[in-house]
């Protein structure tokens, strides 16, 4: 049967991005005679309006049985005033929680035609190609004890810094058989120097590379690594890293590239029965509501998730190289959304003709 794809555009830019990934769908489908089977659900706040959660169980069912979900984006100021339990953000958290997606890919990857636009030097940037995974459900973020007690006359927040040997050894082996794909090289950063938890983090990992032998594998506390991606971020393969330090340096590594408009991630978790990881794909960026409904929005951090799913989900490692050309390509011609172009008051295209652009 043709591998399957849970499409769930949710709110603000959302939708708008996703009709963009549906022309690529669609281009496979009718010039490489590679189809998917496409199902569409709500999530976000769409879900709240048609069923008053932001994710119905029947939604949740399906996510867990498809070979791949593809989200776009939730929330918006519509729905600032609801309860907790039911904000829009809560259905995204919850399909990460019950399809446990632990490991969370975060490319930086530096597009040729965008070097200039980018913060850094070009020579930093132009051509840059690495990988952070962040390990995504376990740690300070979901450790326990946590809250804010009382201490004799004061106040004290408490979180708790948290990992199993077992949570460690599955996130570090999502990263070697990534670097495995890629170039072989793969650098750890924890604390070890001043943290347990990055003691047992850093000998886990040097466990698990014994099965991994054709890798370098390397170690790096944290803080100096977050100095080494500013400074010469190339030195970089792929980065295992854990939840906080992962939330930290890929934001940091995200911006050596330019737009949030730009950037794709992966969350994966444990093989199904039919040996491809549970899989969510969707761009970093949220659903924008300043720029909602006026067809600004960039489409290709989410037509680049998708790319990650042919490669990671379908084993379609040279289509998704041939996205990602065909994203170069429309770079490399000019084409530019809205947030591509800085001052220099050249015209924007907008989000179909960019759509358009990489389809052609
Ligand atoms: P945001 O990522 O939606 O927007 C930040 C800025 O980047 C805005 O100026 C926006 O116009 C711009 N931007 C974002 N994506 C763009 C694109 N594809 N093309 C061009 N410009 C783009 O973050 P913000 O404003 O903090 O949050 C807005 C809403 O999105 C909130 O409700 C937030 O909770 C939600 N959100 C959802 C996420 C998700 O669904 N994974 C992630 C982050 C925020
Ligand atoms: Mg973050």
């Amino acid at each position: 049967s043709n591998p399957s794809i849970l499409i769930l555009p949710g709110d603000g830019i959302g939708p708008e991005v996703m009709t963009e990934v549906k022309k690529v769908i669609s281009w496979f489908g009718a010039k490489r005679d590679i189809q998917f089977d496409v199902s569409e659900d709500l999530v976000g706040g769409a879900a709240y309006d048609a069923h008053g959660t932001p994710l119905h169980d029947d939604t949740m069912a399906r996510a867990q049985e498809v070979d791949a979900v593809l989200l776009g984006a939730v929330g918006g100021p519509k729905y600032d005033e609801l309860d907790f339990s039911v904000k829009p953000e809560r259905g995204l958290l919850r399909l990460r929680k019950e399809m446990d997606l632990f490991s969370n890919l975060r490319p930086a990857q530096c597009f040729d035609a965008l070097a200039d636009f980018s913060s850094l030097k070009k020579d930093v940037v132009a051509g840059l190609d690495i990988m952070i995974v962040r390990e995504l459900t376990s740690g300070i973020y979901f450790g326990e004890p946590r809250g804010i007690f009382e201490e004799g006359n004061e106040r004290v927040g408490i979180n708790t810094q948290r990992y199993t040997e077992s949570e460690i050894d599955r996130v570090a082996r999502s990263a070697f058989e990534l670097a495995m794909r890629r170039g072989k090289k793969l650098c750890s950063m924890e604390k070890a120097n001043v943290m347990e938890s990055g003691i047992l983090w850093r000998e886990v990992v040097t466990e698990v590379a014994k099965d991994y032998p054709e890798v370098a594998l390397s170690h790096m506390y944290a803080d100096a690594g977050a100095m080494q991606l500013c400074r010469w971020p190339k030195q970089f393969d792929v980065i295992v890293t854990d939840n906080l330090f992962g939330d930290l340096l890929s934001d940091a590594a995200a911006m050596l590239t330019g737009s949030l408009g730009m950037l794709p991630s992966a969350s994966l978790g444990a093989p199904m029965a039919n040996g491809r990881p549970k899989a969510l794909y969707e761009p970093v960026h949220g659903s924008a509501p300043d720029i909602a409904g006026q067809g600004k929005a960039n489409p290709i951090a989410c037509i680049l998730s998708f790319a990650m799913a042919l490669r990671y989900s379908f084993d379609l490692g040279s289509e998704a190289d041939r996205v990602e050309a065909a994203v170069e390509t429309a770079l490399a011609n000019g084409a530019r959304t809205a947030d591509l172009l800085g001052e220099e008051g050249a015209t924007p295209i907008s989000t179909s003709e960019m759509g358009d652009v990489i389809v052609a």
